[in-house]
């Protein structure tokens, strides 16, 4: 099925009218849709006649709509001679109306259409939808804003909502004025004028908004509500930004304005394009699907993204800045030039997460984010690609429910690390250079990846599509094997492991960096090269850096050499972080008996570790993982007598109170170390964390701000039945989005005694609790070791969890309920006669990976039998 509309007939321009938006029950809104059409004229770009059906324009226009009441329909020709429509025809798979009029359609531009139509302000956080929050007198207030990407304009008013349909946009909206309630509207431009009016008793304001450049649909926006509000001039671009947020609430607004007015100068000096817009509005919306959205000069955030007090821990704070910056690069990165169509959505955000890495090094030189681009990104892609579930980068789809399938780890982390590589192998001024010509060339335009790579290669004077193909048309990515006689070999990693006895055919052209920092590329007839290079010694370590998309795979003796060098100078934490990674995925895969791993950090506990965080981090990951992995096992208890022996010493090093004038990432070392104590099964970790809980229920001592995450955790594994009413009632207290999610997703740390369903009855049904956090505890209890638990409340639940939580919320749900299930083949079984809709291929990597995990814990029990004397 093909879901795309004819391009023999496109908009131009919409004029939209919201005469009425109601911000009380029935919650409608009405509008009037004019929108002027090209009629069998200029083509789209990037129409190459293939991705379009072409079609000759009859007596019928066909365009999208979905949960709109159409009044009436008129179409007047370029003299004002005009037709009614004759009869609308609603598609709901195609999520389309055809309008059939009594004659053939007018060719060439001049054409108006006029649609009456009229919808609901939804809760399902979706198209024009509704919002709450509590007022400063206490009283729930509404107010409605807007989600489009990335098929959900249609929504909100009839369009051609497509990304390569553009258009420009001018947005006129009249919204209630109550005796204190005196709302406000705010779109991607500026407001041109407003007026008040009288409509029956009841007072309105008009607001006629500016006319927008061309753009696509999905990046069209509307709030409406009331707001304090924060704003500051940019010293070099002059760009006002302002920071919208629920009453109450301006001043935690001041460190994402500062850092969103710095991000604005940076970037427009690094793209070289000017910002195409005259303002830069940041708004805080209580309900939030996603993170954040990236509305051309008008981006929309969950709270918890953007808003700071002063017990915000720095792991927020760096999220709060790369957001930001995310959103912003958005705004030529995808706003100015669009990819042609979904399939290149990588393009998008693959690029802006590796922007905001850019961005926040450069704003916050101190924190050293890049480390954390290979623990966080670079490796949480690695993983997902090696499943036999990922998908291509570039990836077919049509249907809404398979493109909001493709807002994940592929999109998002593999593209910014392929983004990052390509960068690395080009020189990153090289390869910003290229981007400037890309924008300033598809500006108010849209391109496909080719179109960059093009762009890239000509530049470069390199071959970029050929460097690319097979990174982005095929999904997975290459293991290079480096074999006791120094020969490499690369192949396709899997996470079950090899496929079949001979390795797999493979052929990714690999751009390697030696430790000497000596380059070279693999699968272009180098490859001798390369094993001459590894078996003089002088390379070492491949993928310095952790630059390039692929694992390596050393012979035994090797990895027992690399552990060796762990703890002296000379490696960086990405490296040494790298190769931690690597070697866990190999015992993961099969690839290298589990010993080889766990030998490879045990030695690691002596050493004082100062800005190793990253490494750490990894470190405990991986054991962590592992311990639920082993829950059960004969063995589970040396296990964690290993992971003590591991940690312990580090944890006490670095203790519970921070050290005055302690490095800034210490803190965040502090939380990791710390539930890697709580997995080793130390107690006494535990009781001092539900102590400190207690303390600070009872109006004692705050937590610090860096640990307060997992305290929460391990308080409630300590005592549950004491603490989870405590916790309700903190989150209910408190307005600060940092602790709610803090709060919300501890309570999943339960063992299951009889509070649990309680509680997760009330998050989930209560009404108390956002729906955006509501899943939280169900989520982590499934992530936690509680898979059955989960999945037995998922079934109970299913048809309401389904209608309840829509979009990437549901199949976070399915994958969270589903992954920790050991009867694996149970939830296959289950699923058989079910729609999950969007979240198919959620699913399946829950099957997939619950699979593996049985494989290896088989294969581990072997390995380990005599590991431990
Ligand atoms: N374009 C996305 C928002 C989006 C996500 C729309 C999924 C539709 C479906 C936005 O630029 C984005 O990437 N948001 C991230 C936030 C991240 C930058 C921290 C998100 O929502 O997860
Ligand atoms: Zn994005």
């Amino acid at each position: 099925m093909s879901c795309r509309l004819p391009t023999s007939i496109i908009p131009t321009h919409y004029a939209l009218t919201y005469s009425q938006i109601n911000l009380s029950a029935p919650y409608s809104f009405h509008g009037k849709a004019t929108i002027s059409l090209s009629i069998n004229g200029d083509s789209i770009d990037g129409d190459s006649g293939g991705n379009y059906a072409s079609q000759k324009v009859g007596n019928s226009v066909t365009l999208h709509c979905l949960e709109l009441n159409i009044s009436s329909a008129t179409l007047s020709d370029a003299n004002g001679v005009s037709m009614d429509a004759v009869s609308l025809n609603f598609s709901k798979t195609n999520e389309t109306c055809t309008i059939v009029f009594p004659s053939v359609l007018p060719s060439g531009s001049g054409a108006v259409l006029d649609i009456m139509f009229e919808g609901n302000l939804n809760d399902q956080m979706r198209g024009l939808y509704r919002s709450t929050y509590k007022g400063l007198d206490g009283e729930v207030k509404t107010m409605a804003c807007t989600q489009f990407e990335a098929t959900d304009a249609r929504r909100a008013f009839p369009c051609w909502d497509e990304p390569a349909m553009k258009a420009t946009f001018q947005l006129t909206c009249s919204i209630p004025q109550t005796p204190g309630f005196e709302a406000v509207a705010i779109s991607n431009t500026p407001v041109s004028s407003t007026s008040t009016y009288l409509l029956g008793s009841s007072k309105w304001r008009k607001y006629i908004f500016e006319t927008t450049p061309k753009m696509s649909t999905y990046l069209a926006a509307l709030v409406i509500g009331e707001f304090d509000v924060v704003s500051a001039t940019s010293p070099k671009t002059s760009i006002q930004t302002s920071v919208y947020t629920v009453p109450g609430k301006g001043s935690q607004g001041v460190f994402c304005l500062d850092t969103a007015g710095r991000a604005l100068d940076f970037l427009e000096a690094t793209y070289g394009v000017k910002y195409p817009l005259t303002k830069s509005d940041l708004l805080a919306i209580p309900d939030f699907a996603a993170g954040a959205m990236e509305n051309w000069g008008c981006v929309t955030y969950r709270e918890a993204k953007i808003l700071t007090d002063t017990g915000t821990s720095l792991e927020m704070r760096k999220g709060i800045a790369r957001t930001v910056c995310h959103e912003l690069a958005h705004q030529w990165f995808g706003n100015l030039t669009t990819m042609e169509w979904w399939n290149a959505l990588f393009l998008n955000e693959g690029f802006a997460r590796y922007m905001e890495f850019i961005a926040v090094d450069n704003l916050f030189p101190e924190w050293g984010i890049w480390d954390e681009f290979v623990g966080g990104v670079f490796v949480l892609a690695l993983g997902l690609d090696a499943m036999d579930n990922s998908h291509p980068i570039e990836v077919d789809v049509n249907h809404p429910d398979e493109i909001n399938s493709i807002f994940d780890s592929i999109s998002y982390a593999k593209g910014a690390s392929l983004i990052r590589m390509l960068a690395n192998w080009l020189g990153e001024d090289v390869f910003m250079e290229g981007i400037r010509k890309y924008l300033s060339k598809f500006g108010f335009k849209n391109a496909k990846s080719s179109d960059l790579w093009g762009t890239l290669g000509e530049h470069s004077g390199k071959d970029v599509v050929r460097m690319m193909e097979m990174w982005t048309k095929v999904m997975g990515f290459p293991v290079i094997c480096v074999g006791k006689d120094g020969k490499v070999t690369q192949e396709k990693f899997r996470a079950g492991g090899r496929m079949g006895k001979a390795p797999a055919e493979s052929k990714w052209k690999i751009p390697i960096v030696f430790e000497d920092g000596e380059a070279m590329v693999m699968g272009v007839g180098e490859d001798d090269k390369v094993a001459k290079k590894i078996s003089s010694g002088k390379g070492a370590k491949l993928n310095k850096g952790q630059v390039g998309f692929y694992r390596v795979n050393y012979a035994e003796d090797m990895w027992a050499t690399l552990a060796g060098r762990m703890g002296v100078g000379g490696m960086s934490n990405t490296d040494r972080l790298g190769l931690v990674s690597d070697v866990f995925a190999m015992a993961k895969g099969g690839y290298q008996p589990v010993s080889v791993a766990l030998d490879f950090v045990k030695d690691m506990g002596g050493i004082e570790a100062e800005d190793e965080f990253v490494v750490w981090q990894e470190v405990c990951e991986r054991l962590i993982e592992l311990a639920g992995v082993y829950k059960g096992e004969e063995f589970e208890d040396d296990y964690k007598k290993f992971v003590k022996s591991v940690v312990g010493k580090q944890w006490e090093m670095i203790g519970w109170e921070k050290k005055e004038a302690e490095k800034a990432n210490k803190g965040s070392m502090r939380g990791v170390l710390l539930s890697a104590m709580a997995a080793s099964g130390d107690e006494g970790v535990k009781k001092e964390a539900l102590r400190l809980f207690n303390e600070y229920y009872a109006g004692g001592k705050e937590i610090a701000a860096d640990i307060r995450k997992v305290v929460y955790k391990l308080a409630v594994s300590k005592d549950e039945d004491s603490v989870m009413p405590k916790m309700r009632a903190l989150y209910l207290k408190t307005s600060f989005p940092e602790e709610q999610r803090n709060l919300m997703m501890a309570m999943g740390a339960c063992k299951g005694g009889g509070i649990w369903r309680d509680t997760i009855e009330w998050a989930l049904w209560s009404g108390e609790v956002k729906k955006q956090d509501a899943v939280y505890p169900l989520s982590t209890l499934g992530g936690g070791g509680k898979g059955e638990m989960a999945f037995e409340y998922f079934k109970e639940n299913f048809e309401r969890l389904k209608e309840t939580f829509t979009g990437p919320i549901w199949g976070a749900v399915v994958f969270m309920c589903c992954r920790g299930v050991k009867e694996i083949e149970g939830v296959v079984a289950y699923f058989e006669d079910k729609d999950v809709g969007g979240a198919k291929r959620r699913l399946d990597q829950a099957v997939e990976g619950g699979r593996l995990r049985l494989d290896r814990v088989k294969r581990d029990r072997e390995v380990l039998k005599d590991f431990w004397c």
